[in-house]
């Protein structure tokens, strides 16, 4: 079976860990601080605080912005549906905004038209390693005051303009879950250029409301630190980050070149302006060539490929239903149609093409 996604290990993922168990600093530890400050540098941010996953960092970012019941924050009707789940635990109304069909990134002109004076944040997700339109975006949210959120889960080391993502907007938060372009198992980073006092908040909310001394709660936090161990890994990873980017373009135009002009397939559109690391292989299909793809992705599985269908939009989630989302045009066709192949450094040429002569196996003439 080839896998959807499978983690790699590059270099001391191995050699760090055994040091961060040697020493005993399993919780806590240096490799945090050494991982949180590369990270930072890395993507040009003035602050990293790393946390438990790339949830928890959009839940900890809210709390800390005091974002309470009542208040409104605009999201992607296509993508993970990680910060709007989290606004709907803490009784934030999710306002969805539709997506390009192309580029599958949230529009500036579809961001402005869901603005009112409950708007207390906008959330762009970078989906499948492709960037959002950030200059357009940040020009309206700045006109209204309103900040935004990079959500990079899919787009760490992708670029817009040559400024890396995450580090762009106000507020950039990652994941490092095991399919993510670089991994510490279950893992999460908040970079941001806001205030310290900000900052500051946000490690306390990490950490059950505790500022400095130890055991006075200021408010009702949470634990969302990671661990030493995690870090090494992730430290690890970075330090090889370069050779991790270079395997991933390898492996884009592999797949782009094999299949860029077949009918009843459009891949995702990239704009001039932004170089993306992808985190996976997405693609549009024309239901007239490739019908009922979720058949399509069990009988992928039984040649021996394991793909992935694109995210649900939120017309098509029980939970949302409470929620405007008949507007979500773009989102809903691609909610249905997209397929992602596998996509990881260690896959292999001819694994990609015995991928693709599967795929096009099942289309219709
Ligand atoms: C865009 C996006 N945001 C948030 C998350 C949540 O990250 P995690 O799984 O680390 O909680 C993901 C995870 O896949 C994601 O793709």
């Amino acid at each position: 079976m080839i896998p959807w996604a499978k983690p790699n290990y590059h270099g001391n993922e191995e050699k760090y860990v055994r040091q961060a168990l040697k020493s005993t600093w399993i919780s806590d530890g240096s490799f945090i601080k050494n991982f949180e400050k590369r990270f930072c540098s890395y993507v040009s941010s003035r602050f990293a605080i790393s946390v438990t996953n790339g949830t928890t960092a959009l839940h900890l970012v809210y709390l800390a912005m005091g974002l309470k019941r009542g208040d409104e924050i605009i999201v992607p009707g296509f993508g993970y549906m990680a910060a709007a789940n989290i606004a709907l635990q803490m009784g934030i109304k999710p306002v969805f905004a539709d997506v390009d069909p192309e580029t599958f990134c949230v529009t500036a002109e579809n961001i402005k038209k869901k603005i009112n004076s409950k708007t207390k944040l906008i959330v762009v997700i970078h989906t499948y390693g492709n960037m959002c339109d950030l200059n357009s975006i940040i020009k309206i949210a700045k006109k209204k005051n309103i900040p935004v959120l990079e959500d990079s889960a899919e787009s760490f080391g992708s670029k817009y303009e040559g400024r890396q993502s995450g580090g762009i907007a106000d507020i950039g938060t990652f994941s490092f879950q095991a399919t993510k372009t670089i991994t510490t198992g279950e893992g999460g980073m908040i970079v941001t250029k806001k205030n310290k006092i900000f900052t500051d908040k946000l490690k306390a909310y990490r950490n059950h409301g505790v500022k400095v001394t130890r055991y006075f709660h200021h408010f009702p936090g949470h634990n969302f630190r990671l661990t030493n161990v995690q870090a090494a890994i992730g430290y690890a990873q970075l330090q090889k980050f370069s050779k991790i980017i270079n395997k991933r373009k390898t492996i884009y135009n592999t797949y782009k070149n094999l299949l860029k002009n077949v009918e009843g397939l459009k891949l995702q559109k990239f704009s001039k302006n932004i170089k993306p690391v992808v985190w996976t292989f997405a693609i549009v299909l024309n239901p007239r060539f490739f019908p009922k793809r979720d058949n399509l992705i069990k009988k992928m599985k039984t040649k021996g490929v394991e793909t992935r269908n694109g995210f649900y939009s939120p017309g098509r989630l029980p939970i949302y239903n409470k929620f405007k989302t008949s507007h979500l045009k773009n989102s809903n066709k691609l909610s249905k149609n997209v397929i992602c192949l596998p996509f990881f450094t260690s896959l292999k040429r001819k694994e990609i093409s015995f991928v693709v002569k599967t795929l096009l196996s099942f289309k219709k003439t």
